[in-house]
């Protein structure tokens, strides 16, 4: 019967006489950093003054030489090399060779952004992974996915990213008693979430233990140019044990172009590299193919580092280390311990010193109270430390102040040029804002008071 003749009823009656299917699809919560930005809107189509401080984007408008070189690819329709076209597997090589990491381009492979490249490895590893506490909210998740276990380990104040050597010998021989297979360790350098750069002596040390417990080390390495200190380097355990450690990075923070979705992973050396990077490229084959052609141009272009390209990422170094700063000091100026920023666009205060105030005033008495006030009673969105593994009751969150560089491409561009953007006007009243905000919470009595405007 022509589907148009059909009876209005019959589709709805037959709906209504089908038997439920008597499962649930697996749980799989949408990850925070992307939830907290619809809260964010939510607030906002509600009317209230918002401030964005939740989501880890750069901020920034693409290059207008990256988007010329896009544009120019866009006639590449064909899928390519599963492990990214050979100029774009040398150019990256170059890109690392350039900072001490001598690399054969047979070594890198590319994926579409580094969350899917870091989800293909432990894929490919097959074992259970050591990931910092706190971290990046997808190394425990994409762990779980994986079906492996996604063991904690504390990372020492003030050097995130990198699980504490002493602490991670123990939770490895702990967790192999039990019967895991811990194969791998994860380190993020510089760190989102706590903006900070683990010392080199802390990632040798870290090294020595991977070597000693057979593990191999993912060293996340997405934020490092934006080290603040131009001065300085984040450390890469590539350079400590160059023949168990992967390293990824991508076009997203140092070029704002996480929306492109590319990036690269640079295997080890010998045959047990040559190994996993097959088994990389299985998983990608079977998942994304490759990745998209004329990014794969594009990012070919940004890995060799055109000059207009070098002092984009240096104006943005600046503006991420500027405003970060400038948000460290108001949570420092309200009360809160705030470890100073050194890298990535991330500051990571802990409320523990207002603690007492916080529960009095407020019923505040973990991360999740406290952003949650900050979000609902305030319009600042924030994210829990419990979004990235520290116990609920630490008072800590993450700020990422890089949505307020601009609303229009305009403003983010002079932001970029200025030498003191914290003191744009756009810049300076969000910050104001912020601290206002911060002296109503610590400051003033009872939750259900009127909100200042
Ligand atoms: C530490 C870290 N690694 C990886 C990613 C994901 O990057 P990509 O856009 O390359 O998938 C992010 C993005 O927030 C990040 O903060």
């Amino acid at each position: 019967m022509p589907a148009q003749t059909q009876p209005a009823h019959v589709n709805s009656a037959s709906a209504n006489s089908v038997r439920p299917l008597p499962f649930e699809p697996r749980r799989v919560p949408l990850s925070a950093t992307l939830a907290v930005n619809e809260a964010i809107a939510r607030k906002r189509r509600e009317g209230v003054r918002v401030l964005p401080l939740g989501f880890g984007e750069a901020g920034i408008p693409i290059h207008p030489a990256l988007a010329r070189e896009l544009g120019a690819a866009a006639g590449r329709g064909g899928y390519g090399p599963v492990a990214g076209s050979a100029a774009l597997r040398g150019a990256a090589a170059g890109y690392w060779s350039r900072r001490g990491l001598p690399t054969d381009p047979s070594a890198v492979v590319a994926g579409p952004g580094s969350k899917p490249l870091l989800y293909a490895l432990l894929a490919a590893l097959g074992g259970d992974v050591v990931v910092p506490s706190p971290s990046w909210v997808s190394y425990a998740a994409q762990a779980s996915l994986a079906g492996a276990e996604p063991i904690r380990v504390a990372t020492p104040p003030g050097e995130g990213g990198v699980p504490s050597p002493a602490l991670l010998a123990d939770a490895v021989v702990r967790a192999r008693a039990r019967g895991r297979d811990v194969r791998a360790v994860v380190v993020t350098l510089p760190d989102n979430p706590t903006g900070t750069i683990a010392s080199e002596d802390a990632v040798r040390r870290l090294c020595a233990v991977a070597r000693e417990q057979d593990l191999v080390i993912i060293s996340d390495e997405i934020y490092r140019d934006l080290v603040h200190d131009p001065a300085r380097t984040a450390p890469s355990p590539a350079r400590h044990a160059p023949e168990r450690t992967v390293v990824t990075t991508a076009l997203s923070k140092s070029l704002a172009a996480g929306g492109w979705r590319l990036g690269v992973a640079r295997l080890p050396d010998g045959p047990f590299g040559r190994a996993l990077r097959d088994s990389v490229l299985g998983v990608a084959s079977e998942i994304w193919s490759s990745a998209p052609a004329p990014m794969q141009h594009a990012a070919a272009y940004a890995f060799a580092e055109p000059p207009e390209l070098v002092e984009r990422v240096d104006r943005s170094r600046r503006l991420h280390a500027a405003v970060a700063a400038a948000v460290a000091d108001r949570f420092t100026a309200a009360g809160a311990r705030v470890p100073r920023p050194e890298g990535a666009f991330y500051v990571y205060p802990d409320f523990g010193p207002l603690r007492d105030a916080l529960a009095d005033n407020h019923g505040v008495r973990t991360a999740d109270d406290l952003t949650g006030l900050l979000l609902e009673r305030y319009g600042v969105g924030v994210l829990p430390g419990s979004s990235f593994g520290d116990a609920p009751s630490a008072l800590r969150m993450r700020v990422a102040p890089s949505l307020l560089y601009g609303e229009t491409d305009e403003q983010r561009l002079t932001a970029l040029a200025s030498p003191a953007p914290e003191a744009l006007p756009w810049i300076a009243d969000a910050l104001d804002r912020l601290s206002e905000v911060l002296a109503d919470l610590v400051e003033t009595a009872t939750a259900g008071q009127p909100v200042p405007a």
